[in-house]
Protein backbone atom coordinates (compact mmCIF):
# COMPACT_ATOMS: atom_id res chain seq x y z
CA UNK A 1 0.00 0.00 0.00
CA UNK A 2 1.52 3.21 -0.70
CA UNK A 3 1.03 6.36 1.52
CA UNK A 4 -1.50 7.95 -0.76
CA UNK A 5 -4.20 4.87 -0.73
CA UNK A 6 -7.36 4.95 1.51
CA UNK A 7 -7.10 2.76 5.04
CA UNK A 8 -8.66 -0.21 4.19
CA UNK A 9 -10.61 0.28 7.89
CA UNK A 10 -12.01 3.86 8.47
CA UNK A 11 -12.08 4.32 12.33
CA UNK A 12 -12.50 8.23 12.29
CA UNK A 13 -15.95 8.60 11.16
CA UNK A 14 -18.01 10.43 14.01
CA UNK A 15 -21.37 8.45 14.03
CA UNK A 16 -24.35 9.87 15.32
CA UNK A 17 -25.68 6.65 17.66
CA UNK A 18 -28.70 9.00 19.56
CA UNK A 19 -32.15 7.76 18.44
CA UNK A 20 -30.49 3.94 18.38
CA UNK A 21 -31.66 2.82 21.44
CA UNK A 22 -27.91 2.86 22.67
CA UNK A 23 -27.25 2.41 26.17
CA UNK A 24 -23.98 4.09 26.24
CA UNK A 25 -25.70 6.83 24.59
CA UNK A 26 -29.00 7.15 26.42
CA UNK A 27 -27.66 9.96 28.95
CA UNK A 28 -26.67 11.96 25.95
CA UNK A 29 -30.07 11.78 23.83
CA UNK A 30 -31.14 14.80 26.16
CA UNK A 31 -27.82 16.65 27.08
CA UNK A 32 -24.44 17.34 25.17
CA UNK A 33 -22.50 14.56 26.77
CA UNK A 34 -19.84 12.55 25.41
CA UNK A 35 -19.86 8.85 26.99
CA UNK A 36 -16.45 7.57 27.28
CA UNK A 37 -18.14 5.07 29.79
CA UNK A 38 -19.72 1.29 29.46
CA UNK A 39 -17.58 -1.02 27.48
CA UNK A 40 -18.58 -1.07 24.18
CA UNK A 41 -16.65 1.34 21.44
CA UNK A 42 -18.35 4.31 19.02
CA UNK A 43 -16.39 2.37 16.11
CA UNK A 44 -19.03 0.29 14.17
CA UNK A 45 -18.58 -3.48 13.69
CA UNK A 46 -16.33 -4.81 10.45
CA UNK A 47 -17.35 -4.82 7.06
CA UNK A 48 -17.92 -8.82 6.93
CA UNK A 49 -20.24 -8.07 9.91
CA UNK A 50 -22.15 -5.51 8.77
CA UNK A 51 -22.30 -7.83 5.16
CA UNK A 52 -23.70 -10.92 7.02
CA UNK A 53 -26.14 -9.42 9.26
CA UNK A 54 -27.82 -7.53 6.50
CA UNK A 55 -28.16 -10.79 4.09
CA UNK A 56 -29.69 -11.92 7.52
CA UNK A 57 -31.75 -9.06 7.29
CA UNK A 58 -32.98 -8.89 3.82
CA UNK A 59 -33.91 -12.79 4.33
CA UNK A 60 -36.38 -11.69 6.42
CA UNK A 61 -36.57 -14.98 8.81
CA UNK A 62 -35.56 -14.19 11.65
CA UNK A 63 -36.50 -17.80 13.82
CA UNK A 64 -33.85 -19.84 16.61
CA UNK A 65 -30.58 -20.00 15.27
CA UNK A 66 -28.54 -23.76 15.64
CA UNK A 67 -24.72 -23.49 15.74
CA UNK A 68 -23.23 -24.50 13.00
CA UNK A 69 -20.24 -26.66 12.01
CA UNK A 70 -18.99 -23.27 10.23
CA UNK A 71 -19.21 -21.53 13.18
CA UNK A 72 -17.30 -23.90 15.17
CA UNK A 73 -15.02 -24.42 12.87
CA UNK A 74 -14.88 -20.25 12.74
CA UNK A 75 -13.70 -20.44 16.11
CA UNK A 76 -11.64 -23.30 16.64
CA UNK A 77 -9.43 -21.90 13.74
CA UNK A 78 -9.98 -18.37 15.22
CA UNK A 79 -8.23 -19.84 18.81
CA UNK A 80 -5.56 -21.34 16.87
CA UNK A 81 -4.34 -18.56 15.03
CA UNK A 82 -4.30 -15.86 17.74
CA UNK A 83 -3.70 -18.08 20.90
CA UNK A 84 -1.73 -21.52 19.21
CA UNK A 85 -4.20 -23.57 21.24
CA UNK A 86 -7.69 -25.31 20.00
CA UNK A 87 -9.89 -26.66 21.80
CA UNK A 88 -11.68 -29.88 21.32
CA UNK A 89 -15.09 -29.13 20.07
CA UNK A 90 -17.13 -31.51 22.89
CA UNK A 91 -15.58 -28.87 25.43
CA UNK A 92 -17.75 -26.14 24.01
CA UNK A 93 -21.01 -24.91 25.50
CA UNK A 94 -22.59 -21.84 23.61
CA UNK A 95 -23.96 -19.20 25.80
CA UNK A 96 -25.56 -15.81 25.64
CA UNK A 97 -22.97 -14.19 27.51
CA UNK A 98 -20.07 -13.99 29.83
CA UNK A 99 -21.76 -13.00 33.08
CA UNK A 100 -24.51 -15.57 32.65
CA UNK A 101 -22.04 -17.98 32.34
CA UNK A 102 -20.13 -16.74 35.11
CA UNK A 103 -23.05 -17.37 37.70
CA UNK A 104 -24.58 -20.50 36.12
CA UNK A 105 -20.31 -21.81 36.18
CA UNK A 106 -20.67 -21.17 40.26
CA UNK A 107 -23.90 -22.89 41.25
CA UNK A 108 -22.42 -25.93 38.97
CA UNK A 109 -19.25 -26.20 41.25
CA UNK A 110 -20.05 -24.82 44.69
CA UNK A 111 -21.93 -26.66 47.49
CA UNK A 112 -24.78 -23.82 49.54
CA UNK A 113 -22.35 -21.68 51.58
CA UNK A 114 -19.44 -21.73 49.68
CA UNK A 115 -17.66 -18.41 48.70
CA UNK A 116 -15.62 -16.68 45.80
CA UNK A 117 -12.21 -14.84 45.42
CA UNK A 118 -11.50 -12.24 42.84
CA UNK A 119 -8.81 -9.84 42.66
CA UNK A 120 -9.87 -6.36 42.42
CA UNK A 121 -10.58 -3.49 40.83
CA UNK A 122 -12.25 -5.56 38.83
CA UNK A 123 -15.03 -5.24 36.30
CA UNK A 124 -18.47 -4.40 38.86
CA UNK A 125 -21.19 -7.44 38.06
CA UNK A 126 -17.63 -9.51 39.12
CA UNK A 127 -17.13 -7.52 41.90
CA UNK A 128 -20.88 -7.65 43.23
CA UNK A 129 -20.90 -11.65 41.90
CA UNK A 130 -21.03 -12.65 46.15
CA UNK A 131 -24.27 -10.20 46.62
CA UNK A 132 -25.99 -11.59 43.30
CA UNK A 133 -25.26 -14.90 44.19
CA UNK A 134 -25.81 -14.53 48.13
CA UNK A 135 -22.20 -15.88 48.92
CA UNK A 136 -18.81 -15.38 50.75
CA UNK A 137 -16.80 -13.30 48.46
CA UNK A 138 -13.38 -12.38 49.20
CA UNK A 139 -11.74 -9.28 47.36
CA UNK A 140 -8.38 -10.13 47.05
CA UNK A 141 -6.99 -6.09 46.66
CA UNK A 142 -4.39 -5.03 44.20
CA UNK A 143 -3.94 -2.03 45.17
CA UNK A 144 -1.99 -2.81 48.30
CA UNK A 145 1.54 -3.64 49.08
CA UNK A 146 0.21 -7.85 49.96
CA UNK A 147 -0.96 -9.05 46.95
CA UNK A 148 -0.45 -9.00 43.18
CA UNK A 149 -2.40 -10.98 40.52
CA UNK A 150 -0.71 -14.22 41.14
CA UNK A 151 -0.45 -14.15 44.91
CA UNK A 152 3.11 -14.92 45.17
CA UNK A 153 1.56 -18.15 45.88
CA UNK A 154 1.43 -18.68 49.42
CA UNK A 155 0.27 -15.64 49.81
CA UNK A 156 -2.27 -15.94 47.54
CA UNK A 157 -3.01 -19.99 49.26
CA UNK A 158 -2.90 -17.86 52.72
CA UNK A 159 -4.94 -15.09 52.30
CA UNK A 160 -7.87 -17.57 50.80
CA UNK A 161 -10.95 -18.06 53.53
CA UNK A 162 -11.71 -21.92 54.45
CA UNK A 163 -14.91 -21.65 52.56
CA UNK A 164 -14.10 -20.11 49.42
CA UNK A 165 -13.68 -22.99 46.31
CA UNK A 166 -14.22 -20.59 43.05
CA UNK A 167 -11.64 -18.17 41.97
CA UNK A 168 -12.70 -15.75 39.57
CA UNK A 169 -10.00 -14.26 36.70
CA UNK A 170 -10.30 -12.08 34.75
CA UNK A 171 -7.62 -11.97 31.95
CA UNK A 172 -7.49 -9.78 30.28
CA UNK A 173 -8.08 -7.50 33.39
CA UNK A 174 -11.04 -5.17 33.34
CA UNK A 175 -9.93 -2.44 34.32
CA UNK A 176 -6.18 -2.47 34.21
CA UNK A 177 -5.69 -4.13 31.39
CA UNK A 178 -3.30 -6.66 32.63
CA UNK A 179 -2.58 -9.67 30.82
CA UNK A 180 -1.69 -12.60 33.23
CA UNK A 181 1.49 -14.40 31.87
CA UNK A 182 2.24 -18.11 32.29
CA UNK A 183 3.82 -17.52 35.37
CA UNK A 184 0.75 -15.61 36.82
CA UNK A 185 -1.78 -18.30 35.45
CA UNK A 186 0.71 -21.07 37.09
CA UNK A 187 0.90 -20.10 39.97
CA UNK A 188 -3.10 -19.83 40.71
CA UNK A 189 -3.40 -22.82 39.20
CA UNK A 190 -0.88 -24.54 42.01
CA UNK A 191 -3.29 -22.79 44.52
CA UNK A 192 -6.47 -23.98 42.77
CA UNK A 193 -4.98 -27.36 42.94
CA UNK A 194 -4.00 -27.42 46.29
CA UNK A 195 -7.31 -26.09 47.54
CA UNK A 196 -9.85 -27.97 44.97
CA UNK A 197 -10.72 -24.49 43.70
CA UNK A 198 -12.60 -24.01 40.45
CA UNK A 199 -10.91 -21.28 38.39
CA UNK A 200 -13.55 -19.26 36.11
CA UNK A 201 -11.52 -17.44 33.88
CA UNK A 202 -13.35 -14.39 31.99
CA UNK A 203 -11.57 -13.73 28.55
CA UNK A 204 -13.81 -11.49 26.98
CA UNK A 205 -11.17 -9.10 26.46
CA UNK A 206 -8.47 -11.83 24.90
CA UNK A 207 -8.09 -10.06 21.39
CA UNK A 208 -8.09 -6.33 22.26
CA UNK A 209 -4.10 -6.64 23.23
CA UNK A 210 -1.83 -3.50 22.55
CA UNK A 211 1.57 -5.21 21.50
CA UNK A 212 2.94 -8.58 20.31
CA UNK A 213 4.39 -8.62 23.60
CA UNK A 214 1.74 -9.73 25.75
CA UNK A 215 0.12 -12.69 24.18
CA UNK A 216 -3.36 -13.98 25.65
CA UNK A 217 -2.83 -17.97 27.12
CA UNK A 218 -5.89 -18.91 28.24
CA UNK A 219 -6.03 -20.68 31.28
CA UNK A 220 -7.96 -23.88 30.14
CA UNK A 221 -4.84 -24.18 27.91
CA UNK A 222 -2.22 -23.83 30.91
CA UNK A 223 -1.85 -27.68 31.30
CA UNK A 224 -4.32 -31.18 32.11
CA UNK A 225 -5.32 -30.77 35.47
CA UNK A 226 -5.81 -26.58 35.01
CA UNK A 227 -8.43 -27.21 32.16
CA UNK A 228 -10.50 -30.15 34.57
CA UNK A 229 -11.04 -27.73 37.57
CA UNK A 230 -12.00 -24.78 35.29
CA UNK A 231 -14.50 -22.88 33.01
CA UNK A 232 -12.98 -20.77 30.45
CA UNK A 233 -15.00 -18.04 29.13
CA UNK A 234 -14.67 -16.65 25.33
CA UNK A 235 -16.86 -14.24 23.19
CA UNK A 236 -16.43 -11.89 20.29
CA UNK A 237 -18.31 -9.22 21.45
CA UNK A 238 -15.66 -6.77 23.08
CA UNK A 239 -13.43 -7.74 20.02
CA UNK A 240 -15.99 -6.72 17.07
CA UNK A 241 -17.76 -4.42 19.26
CA UNK A 242 -20.95 -6.78 18.90
CA UNK A 243 -22.19 -6.92 22.51
CA UNK A 244 -25.56 -6.46 22.07
CA UNK A 245 -25.99 -9.88 20.07
CA UNK A 246 -24.88 -12.08 22.93
CA UNK A 247 -23.24 -14.81 21.67
CA UNK A 248 -19.87 -16.47 24.27
CA UNK A 249 -19.14 -19.59 24.17
CA UNK A 250 -17.92 -21.39 27.82
CA UNK A 251 -14.92 -23.69 27.53
CA UNK A 252 -15.35 -26.76 29.92
CA UNK A 253 -13.05 -29.96 29.08
CA UNK A 254 -14.18 -31.74 32.28
CA UNK A 255 -17.18 -33.54 31.54
CA UNK A 256 -18.74 -33.70 34.91
CA UNK A 257 -19.07 -29.68 35.37
CA UNK A 258 -19.68 -29.46 31.76
CA UNK A 259 -23.08 -31.66 32.39
CA UNK A 260 -23.87 -29.96 35.52
CA UNK A 261 -23.24 -26.41 33.66
CA UNK A 262 -25.72 -27.45 31.32
CA UNK A 263 -28.08 -28.69 33.89
CA UNK A 264 -27.97 -25.29 35.44
CA UNK A 265 -28.58 -23.17 32.40
CA UNK A 266 -31.34 -25.29 31.29
CA UNK A 267 -34.63 -23.42 31.23
CA UNK A 268 -32.77 -20.37 32.46
CA UNK A 269 -30.31 -18.96 29.86
CA UNK A 270 -31.84 -18.50 26.30
CA UNK A 271 -30.50 -19.72 23.12
CA UNK A 272 -27.60 -17.17 21.62
CA UNK A 273 -29.86 -14.92 19.55
CA UNK A 274 -29.87 -15.58 15.45
CA UNK A 275 -28.00 -12.80 14.99
CA UNK A 276 -25.20 -13.54 17.64
CA UNK A 277 -24.59 -16.82 15.73
CA UNK A 278 -24.12 -15.21 12.15
CA UNK A 279 -21.96 -12.21 13.28
CA UNK A 280 -19.86 -14.10 15.00
CA UNK A 281 -18.96 -16.35 12.28
CA UNK A 282 -18.36 -13.39 10.35
CA UNK A 283 -16.33 -11.93 12.78
CA UNK A 284 -14.38 -15.18 13.63
CA UNK A 285 -13.71 -16.11 9.74
CA UNK A 286 -13.17 -12.62 8.45
CA UNK A 287 -12.24 -10.79 10.99
CA UNK A 288 -8.05 -10.50 11.15
CA UNK A 289 -7.64 -7.56 9.38
CA UNK A 290 -9.79 -5.33 10.71
CA UNK A 291 -8.56 -6.45 14.25
CA UNK A 292 -5.06 -5.52 13.21
CA UNK A 293 -6.08 -2.20 11.72
CA UNK A 294 -8.27 -1.53 15.08
CA UNK A 295 -5.41 -2.24 17.30
CA UNK A 296 -3.01 0.26 15.82
CA UNK A 297 -6.28 2.56 15.92
CA UNK A 298 -6.39 1.72 19.96
CA UNK A 299 -2.66 2.46 20.00
CA UNK A 300 -2.98 6.38 18.49
CA UNK A 301 -5.72 7.12 20.52
CA UNK A 302 -3.52 5.90 23.84
CA UNK A 303 -0.77 7.95 22.16
CA UNK A 304 -2.86 10.64 21.98
CA UNK A 305 -4.05 10.27 25.93
CA UNK A 306 -0.52 9.89 27.11
CA UNK A 307 0.54 13.46 25.29
CA UNK A 308 -2.67 15.07 27.46
CA UNK A 309 -1.51 13.25 30.56
CA UNK A 310 1.93 14.78 30.17
CA UNK A 311 -0.12 18.35 31.61
CA UNK A 312 -1.28 16.42 34.70
CA UNK A 313 1.72 14.24 36.14
CA UNK A 314 0.05 13.80 39.18
CA UNK A 315 -2.40 11.63 37.98
CA UNK A 316 -1.39 7.67 37.90
CA UNK A 317 -1.30 5.61 34.85
CA UNK A 318 0.30 2.79 33.02
CA UNK A 319 -0.74 1.85 29.12
CA UNK A 320 -2.81 -1.24 29.22
CA UNK A 321 -1.11 -4.37 27.91
CA UNK A 322 -5.17 -5.12 26.74
CA UNK A 323 -8.08 -3.83 26.27
CA UNK A 324 -9.55 0.25 24.79
CA UNK A 325 -9.73 1.11 28.86
CA UNK A 326 -7.85 3.21 30.35
CA UNK A 327 -7.91 3.46 33.98
CA UNK A 328 -6.13 6.65 36.23
CA UNK A 329 -5.42 7.08 39.29
CA UNK A 330 -6.78 10.60 40.41
CA UNK A 331 -6.09 9.85 44.03
CA UNK A 332 -3.49 12.49 44.32
CA UNK A 333 -6.13 15.19 43.46
CA UNK A 334 -8.02 17.10 45.46
CA UNK A 335 -11.94 15.61 46.05
CA UNK A 336 -10.50 12.76 43.45
CA UNK A 337 -13.91 10.71 44.81
CA UNK A 338 -16.21 13.18 43.15
CA UNK A 339 -14.32 13.28 39.98
CA UNK A 340 -16.35 11.16 37.45
CA UNK A 341 -19.32 13.71 38.55
CA UNK A 342 -17.53 16.94 37.98
CA UNK A 343 -16.42 15.33 34.37
CA UNK A 344 -20.36 14.74 34.04
CA UNK A 345 -20.88 18.08 34.85
CA UNK A 346 -18.73 19.39 31.93
CA UNK A 347 -19.60 16.97 29.24
CA UNK A 348 -18.12 13.62 29.74
CA UNK A 349 -19.26 10.12 30.94
CA UNK A 350 -16.53 8.25 32.62
CA UNK A 351 -16.91 4.87 34.80
CA UNK A 352 -16.60 5.78 38.37
CA UNK A 353 -13.61 3.44 39.83
CA UNK A 354 -16.11 3.16 42.79
CA UNK A 355 -17.87 0.03 41.50
CA UNK A 356 -14.72 -1.29 40.72
CA UNK A 357 -13.85 -1.49 44.23
CA UNK A 358 -11.19 1.26 43.23
CA UNK A 359 -12.91 5.30 44.64
CA UNK A 360 -10.38 7.63 43.42
CA UNK A 361 -9.81 5.95 40.25
CA UNK A 362 -11.98 6.65 36.59
CA UNK A 363 -11.90 4.77 33.72
CA UNK A 364 -12.19 5.98 30.15
CA UNK A 365 -13.04 4.42 27.20
CA UNK A 366 -10.69 4.78 24.32
CA UNK A 367 -12.73 2.32 21.79
CA UNK A 368 -13.67 5.87 19.40
CA UNK A 369 -12.60 8.22 16.83
CA UNK A 370 -9.88 10.30 17.79
CA UNK A 371 -11.83 13.45 17.15
CA UNK A 372 -14.24 12.29 20.06
CA UNK A 373 -11.53 11.26 22.55
CA UNK A 374 -9.75 14.91 21.67
CA UNK A 375 -12.80 16.42 22.49
CA UNK A 376 -13.56 14.46 25.81
CA UNK A 377 -9.71 15.29 26.97
CA UNK A 378 -10.77 18.96 26.79
CA UNK A 379 -13.68 18.81 28.28
CA UNK A 380 -11.93 16.67 30.95
CA UNK A 381 -9.03 18.92 31.28
CA UNK A 382 -11.31 21.81 32.31
CA UNK A 383 -11.97 20.32 35.49
CA UNK A 384 -8.92 19.46 36.14
CA UNK A 385 -7.08 22.98 35.55
CA UNK A 386 -9.68 24.09 37.74
CA UNK A 387 -8.76 22.15 40.66
C1 LIG B 1 -14.61 -8.45 32.09
C2 LIG B 1 -15.97 -8.47 31.47
N1 LIG B 1 -16.69 -9.58 31.53
C3 LIG B 1 -17.92 -9.66 30.99
C4 LIG B 1 -18.48 -8.57 30.36
C5 LIG B 1 -19.87 -8.65 29.81
O1 LIG B 1 -20.06 -9.87 29.16
P1 LIG B 1 -21.48 -10.32 28.63
O2 LIG B 1 -22.14 -9.10 28.06
O3 LIG B 1 -21.14 -11.34 27.58
O4 LIG B 1 -22.22 -10.90 29.77
C6 LIG B 1 -17.75 -7.38 30.26
C7 LIG B 1 -18.32 -6.20 29.61
O5 LIG B 1 -17.77 -5.13 29.63
C8 LIG B 1 -16.46 -7.34 30.83
O6 LIG B 1 -15.71 -6.24 30.76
Amino acid sequence: MTDSAPPAFDFSALVDRRGMASKKWAAAEQADLIPMWVADMDLPAPPAVQAALRTMAEHGMLGYGEVTEDLVLAFLRWCDRHYGWTPERDWLVWIPGVVPGMNVAIEAWLGHHEGLATHTPVYPPICQMGTIRGRPMQWLDTLGEQIDYAGPADTLAQALNPDTRALILCNPQNPTGHVYTREELEAIHQVAAERDLLVISDEIWSDLRLDDQHRHIPYVSLNQDAAQRSVTLLAPSKTFNIAGLCCAVAVIPNPQLRQQFRQQARGLLPDISYAGLIAAQAAWAEGDAWLAALRAHLNRNFDRLEVWLQEFPQLGYQRPQSTFLAWLDMRAWPQAETLAERFATAGVMVSDGAPFAAPGFVRLNLGCPEAQLEQALQRMGTVLEKD
